[in-house]
């Protein structure tokens, strides 16, 4: 295939990455469109950083195929560098120098002269928030303001691909706001984006796609409304006014419903997760119906709401086991 014959930046099939017996990546197939933000998310140990190392081309694949741009990351590795930058999980610039020391250096190496290194340099730290840190050393700066850096960094030379694995792990919110604007702008110009992450609301609202990713296999693929429709309309809450009614209402409500219905940690609520309806308009429909048939009982509910399913729900129901629960390095269940 060349590199005008595809309309993928990254499509990889049957990808294979093994460490000693530990299969990091068991046989991925991804499909990245141009010109999109693709989501990669997973637990820790999932296997991201090594998919987007591999895509990189700083590992070498075990088995099967991967090509950025239509160039194979194994046979044709310096065409894939040329297109693609990665800012990594661990922040990669230098700690004793300042903010500007850094980009002004990175510009040099990708070849740009002195001047113009020094007007990249400020053009991007005035965009990234940073010009008053510009002169202060990276060792002194906050977590936000790295990763931000770090970002700048990796797109000195508007890269074709960028990787961000995990731009905002750790990051407040404020800052996580931050690199999310950034990334909705390095898009907006035409760079492609592989994001890796642990937060679902991430890559809801950045990506047009997503993979979920656990294991070294993919478990799921899709938009993120295709991710939500595929365990159901949402779900449906309600509070009710006693307690002692609250076993009948269960109940009721399964058999109205036809679905799971569980009493939460509150003495009064009911949570049911609709199943098998895909529309909001079929899950509002139910959940109507549900309440009229509870008034029709003579049982008062005080408070309802019907939720879009959370990606974090998807991936409870892919995997039986919520995203934050992870397995440790080793691949051990975390006991707490
Ligand atoms: N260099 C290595 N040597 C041995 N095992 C490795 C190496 N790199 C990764 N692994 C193992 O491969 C699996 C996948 O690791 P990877 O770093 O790709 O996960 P991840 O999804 O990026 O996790 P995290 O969210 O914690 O960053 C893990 O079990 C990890 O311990
Ligand atoms: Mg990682």
């Amino acid at each position: 295939m060349n590199e005008s014959g595809t309309e993928l930046a990254i499509e990889t099939s049957g990808l294979v990455k093994t460490f000693g017996d530990k299969r990091a990546l068991d046989g991925v197939d991804l499909a990245v469109p141009r010109g999109t933000v693709y989501g990669v998310l997973g637990p820790n140990g999932a296997g991201k950083t090594t998919a987007v190392r591999v895509l990189a081309t700083l590992l070498r694949p075990d088995g099967g195929q991967a090509r950025v741009f239509g160039h194979d990351v194994r046979k044709e590795p310096d065409a894939v560098r040329a297109r693609v930058s990665l800012t990594g999980q661990y922040a990669s610039v230098d700690e004793d120098l300042t903010g500007t020391e850094n980009l002004v250096l990175l510009g040099r190496l990708v070849g740009y002269r002195k001047p113009a290194a020094r007007e990249r340099s400020a053009r991007l730290l005035e965009a990234f928030g940073l010009t008053e840190a510009a002169d202060r050393q990276v060792k002194n700066y906050s977590g936000g303001m790295r990763r931000r850096l770090d970002i700048a960094a990796s797109i000195i030379n508007t890269p074709d691909l960028l990787f961000l694995d995990e731009p905002t792990t750790g990051l407040d919110p404020r800052s996580r706001n931050q690199v999310w604007e950034i990334v909705r702008v390095v898009v907006a110009r035409g760079t492609t984006v592989l994001l890796t992450t642990q937060y679902l609301e991430e890559a809801d609202r950045l990506a047009n796609r997503i993979a979920v990713i656990d294991h070294g296999k993919v478990i799921a693929e899709g938009t993120p409304g295709e991710l939500k429709s595929s365990v159901g309309a949402g779900s449906v809450h309600v509070r009710l006014r006693e307690a002692g009614r609250r076993d009948e209402a269960r109940l009721l409500l399964a058999s109205v419903l036809d679905a799971a219905v569980e009493p939460e940690a509150d003495p009064v609520a009911l949570t049911a997760r609709l199943e098998g309806e895909s529309t909001e308009r079929g899950a509002a429909e139910q959940a109507s119906r549900a309440l009229a048939e509870l008034a029709a009982a003579g049982i008062t509910v005080d408070d309802f709401s019907l939720g879009q399913p959370s990606l974090d729900e998807v991936f409870l129901t892919l995997t039986g086991r919520p995203a934050e629960d992870g397995t440790s390095d080793d691949g051990k269940e975390m006991v707490a």
